[in-house]
């Protein structure tokens, strides 16, 4: 990243918010229910299955939480009947974690329920580390109890390498990814290739261990140490996954499926785009190219 690039990343909270989604519209497929379809059709199209996610989180007020709820449950009706290879990720931040974890875990059970009725999937996303405990708390139970559901570990963590030991008895379904919250230094690995080095040490041992693992990331290194990882253990492209997000290198994309592996991109739609869109803004290595662009009322390029 260039100093003007570092620069406009740290004042991102002072760009106006039609600046913000104007720049963030790729990361983002529209607003509702159809929007994110046309999104999962192109992908599919393409080759690649999807995962949807619907915008929000850190929800403090239940009504708020059931109604997160009966979206997801009407985003796995439309899959179903729209015939599209999507499954759906969900944060457990905007079903009610914050308010109550045990009305949380009801929620989540609610849309898994309803997943496993349509043979579909749940990942559960991991948001910052006062939410892991919870997390893993809610995976574990309802992949026990009902099955059809996964988590996401961080390679960024000081903890990922013994939760994995905790949770490889269960033979879990993994997303990994490196991690996307700003963490203190007293539990996440702060220099870039340490993180690197933990994503290839625990992609392993997750892949060693019996674990179906979503290799989730743009980083090139890191897919080329996928790649090398489940040649050398005599992976079948069914017991992995590349994941991408919207909106990020599909050049990428499309060099992952030509060489057979499978590979998911994350969808996320809906109102509550801001946070999300600032997230990805952050990591945008030309971010300052993209908001100078949007400033001066250019298209993107
Ligand atoms: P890195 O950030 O080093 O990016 C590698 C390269 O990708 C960059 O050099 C650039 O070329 C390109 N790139 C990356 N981000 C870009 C952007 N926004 N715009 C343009 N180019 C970009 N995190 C988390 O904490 N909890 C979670 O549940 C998830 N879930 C999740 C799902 C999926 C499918 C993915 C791919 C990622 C997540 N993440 C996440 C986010 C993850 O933790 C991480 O922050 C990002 O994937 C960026 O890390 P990379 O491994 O891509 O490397």
């Amino acid at each position: 990243m260039t100093l003007f690039d570092q620069l406009i990343r740290h004042g991102m909270p002072f760009v106006p918010k039609p600046i913000v989604g104007k720049v963030a519209q790729r990361y983002v497929a529209g607003e509702e229910i159809p929007d994110a379809m046309n999104a999962i059709r192109e992908l599919n199209a393409e080759g690649a299955m999807a995962t949807v996610d619907v915008l929000g989180e850190e929800v403090h007020e239940r009504g708020k939480a059931e109604a997160a709820v009966a979206q997801y449950l009407e985003l796995l009706e439309t899959i179903d009947r729209e015939k599209v290879d999507a499954n759906v990720s969900i944060k457990p931040t905007m079903l009610g974690l914050k308010i109550d974890a045990t009305m949380c875990y009801g929620n989540i059970r609610t849309i898994v329920e309803r997943a496993v009725g349509f043979d579909n999937f749940v990942r559960i996303d991991m948001e910052d580390h006062t939410c892991t405990d919870a997390t893993l708390e809610i995976y574990r139970r309802l992949h026990t109890e009902v099955g059809h559901v996964g988590v996401v570990l961080q390679a960024y963590l000081h903890r990922t390498v013994e939760d994995i030991n905790d949770l490889l008895p269960l033979k879990p379904n993994i997303r990994l990814c490196k991690g996307i919250y700003r963490e203190p230094r007293t539990i996440a690995w702060k220099q870039y290739e340490t993180v690197r080095a933990n994503f290839i040490s625990t992609m392993e041992k997750l892949i060693a261990g019996g674990a179906y693992v979503g290799i989730a990331t743009h980083d090139a290194h890191l897919v080329w140490a996928g790649m090398t990882a489940v040649d050398r253990l005599g992976l079948d492209p069914s017991q992995y996954e590349f994941q991408m997000l919207l909106g990020v290198d599909p050049e990428l994309r499309r060099i992952i499926l030509d060489r057979g592996h499978r590979l998911r991109v994350y969808v996320p739609f809906g109102r509550d785009w801001y946070p999300y869109s600032m997230r990805r803004l952050r990591e945008n290595p030309t971010v300052a190219h993209h908001v100078t662009r949007a400033i001066l009322g250019l298209g993107p390029r």
